[in-house]
């Protein structure tokens, strides 16, 4: 197939709010001459607990507004998202490199020792078939304990990452896990690893958290270089943000997170 689309140009990413700043941050590390077009669906958040159509209207609404923008890849920065949305993009966009997540369970059975795993994902991830083949696929010799933990999306967007209120909402959440032996904790909503410092603190030292950003900007790296679309190490990146509906959260948490210059736009 001919690449209508060249290396210097942006990668999409997207998210409902700010949690997929920890994939953008990811792609940052990895490919720091890559310039990134962040949206964050503040007007629809929290996807956790829309359905998976309004979800796809939203995704595909989202992937034609960067598209728009002159990005060469998106990536869908949402475990909710990718879970209802992901095929039907690839569908919709056949000529785009798409990437998505998933909860990492396969990491997870690998890593236990205990063969007890927690994850924690959104409810509208917890429904989805995808999540059900993943459980099929790997899940087969472990035991997995699962929590939406529902309203932890709405602290994190506040910025109460750190309150004693959501160090006991956590708590309350793991205690069961820890009494049923996990020792492995999968962060199955990219929101979540914006609450690692409160987990890391909340669970056994020997425990294993599993953040599966990295592995998401890897695949990316991948798909951009079998099409020859990486940028040139000394292409100059751009980072800008844009936010549907309120801003603040966006604003907070980029002061907190992303370590460089930036745009909102
Ligand atoms: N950050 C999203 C995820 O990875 C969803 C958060 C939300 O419920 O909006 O699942």
């Amino acid at each position: 197939m001919a690449n209508t689309y060249h290396s210097e140009q942006t990668i999409g990413v997207f998210d409902s709010g700010i949690g997929g700043l920890t994939v953008a941050n990811a792609i940052l590390d990895l490919l720091p001459a890559e310039s990134i077009l962040y949206y964050a669906d503040t007007a629809h958040l929290p996807y956790g607990r829309k359905s998976p159509d309004e979800i796809r209207s939203y995704s595909h609404h989202i992937t034609g507004y960067l598209l728009d923008r002159d990005c060469k890849a998106i990536v869908v920065a949402c475990n909710t998202a990718s879970a209802a949305a992901l095929d039907y993009l690839r569908n919709s966009f056949p000529e785009v490199i798409i990437v998505g997540m998933e909860p990492a369970v396969k990491p997870a059975a690998q890593a236990t020792r205990s063969g007890v795993v927690g994850v924690l994902a959104t409810a509208g991830t917890f429904r989805s078939e995808r999540y059900a083949q993943l459980m099929e696929r790997y899940a087969g010799n472990i035991r997995v304990l699962q929590n939406p933990c529902t309203g932890l999306v709405e602290k994190i967007e506040a910025g109460l990452t750190e309150d004693p209120d959501t160090m006991s909402f956590l708590n309350g959440i793991l205690q069961p896990m820890f009494s049923a032996g996990a020792d492995t904790f999968v962060l199955g909503c990219t929101h979540y690893p914006l609450v690692r410092k409160a987990l890391e603190q909340l669970v056994p030292a020997d425990s294993v958290i599993i953040d599966p950003a990295p592995a998401v900007a890897r695949q990316l790296y991948h798909r951009l270089q079998a099409r020859q679309l990486l940028a040139p190490s000394d292409h100059p990146p751009q980072y800008r943000f844009h936010a549907s509906g309120p801003e603040a959260s966006l604003h907070r948490a980029l002061t907190y997170y992303w370590p460089t210059e930036f745009s909102i736009v």
